[in-house]
């Protein structure tokens, strides 16, 4: 009875089945001229049997969004960033520091982090996102106050120390002690909530390509958060993002930064492993 009012929904609101139209296009993405993106990969291993290519969320959007991401002039997003870098060189806190005193320049320093993450903490004993480790810095390197998870503060400086890793492949780790983090995360995904009774995976990995709506179904994939949105014309963060998406589902939702979402983050960051970071990226 409730799985098929799930069903209902889905068959209602896919309004384009399986048009050649409503695939994801075959343009490339070069930004700047110069940054080569890899917008669709072969799925990792752990996809095996489940989708045979990966692919950006920038191939389902429209030409005149996907536009914006062509050229760091037009990309919004890099607003953000530029104020970031401030913050980056701004003394805050208790200890007189900041994120330079420690890290000096971002551009070398951060090279390839945000690539890697959410990853496996040694100190911590768990698995930290990127914005976990920002907060972790402010709070025990600088004394100073953490950020709101999905701050826009956060977002701003998680896309600074992103855009530092534009153009190299993600490859977030999934074994070792990763792992049962993972485990999890993937659970999540799979897992139907709401009263519609939909899983990320009955819209992104069974309908992408479909339209719901008047939106695009893409993979739901994560390497290009955070992301400027048209929509609320701000920078939003993938929990923001997990947020949204499961409400639609008409679910209580978990918190940004609770241990669910940074499971889930983990799962949907190993869904995208080989394409390219391309954070800050711009969506409708
Ligand atoms: C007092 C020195 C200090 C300051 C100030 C500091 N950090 Fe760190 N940061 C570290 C050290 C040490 C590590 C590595 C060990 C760890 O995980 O704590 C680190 C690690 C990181 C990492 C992870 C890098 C990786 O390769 O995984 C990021 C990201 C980061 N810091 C961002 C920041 C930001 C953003 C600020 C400013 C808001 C900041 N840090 C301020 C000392 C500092
Ligand atoms: C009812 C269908 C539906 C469900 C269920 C759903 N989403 Fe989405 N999601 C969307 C739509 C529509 C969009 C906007 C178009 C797009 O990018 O796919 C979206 C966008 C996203 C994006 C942004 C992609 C990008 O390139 O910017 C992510 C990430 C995402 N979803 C993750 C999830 C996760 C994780 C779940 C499960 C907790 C989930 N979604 C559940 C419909 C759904």
């Amino acid at each position: 009875m409730k799985r098929k009012t799930g069903r209902a929904f889905m068959a209602s609101l896919i309004v384009l089945p399986v048009m050649a139209l409503a695939e994801a296009d075959d343009d490339t993405l070069i930004i700047n001229e110069e940054i080569e993106i890899v917008t669709k990969a072969e799925a990792p291993a752990h996809l095996e049997g489940v989708v045979s290519e990966v692919i950006s969320g920038w191939h389902f959007r429209s030409d005149e969004t996907q536009a914006l991401e062509l050229d760091d002039f037009e990309n919004p997003a890099l607003v953000y960033t530029d104020q970031a870098l401030d913050t980056w060189n701004a003394v805050e806190g208790s200890e007189g520091k900041s994120c330079a005193s420690c890290h000096d320049d971002v551009e070398t320093s951060m090279q390839g982090v945000r690539a890697v993450y959410p990853k496996w903490d040694e100190k911590a004993g768990e698995v930290q996102t990127l914005s976990m480790q920002i907060n972790d810095c402010r709070e025990a390197n600088m004394g100073a106050e953490p950020y709101k998870y999905d701050s826009a503060p956060m977002a701003a400086m998680e896309a600074l120390i992103s855009l530092q890793s534009r153009g190299m492949p993600v490859d977030v780790a999934i074994d070792g002690p990763a792992a049962e983090t993972w485990e999890q995360g993937k659970e999540l995904y799979y897992t139907r909530t709401g009263q519609l009774e939909l899983s990320c995976a009955n819209c992104h990995e069974q309908n992408y390509g479909n339209m719901i709506r008047a939106d695009h179904l893409s993979q739901g994939q994560i390497n290009g958060f955070p992301t400027y949105r048209l929509k609320n014309a701000k920078l939003n963060t993938v929990h923001g993002r997990f947020k949204g998406c499961v409400r639609d589902t008409r679910a209580e939702t978990y918190a940004a930064g609770s241990p669910e979402f940074v499971a889930l983050e983990l799962y949907v960051a190993s869904r995208g492993n080989g394409l390219s970071v391309e954070a800050p990226a711009v969506r409708n």
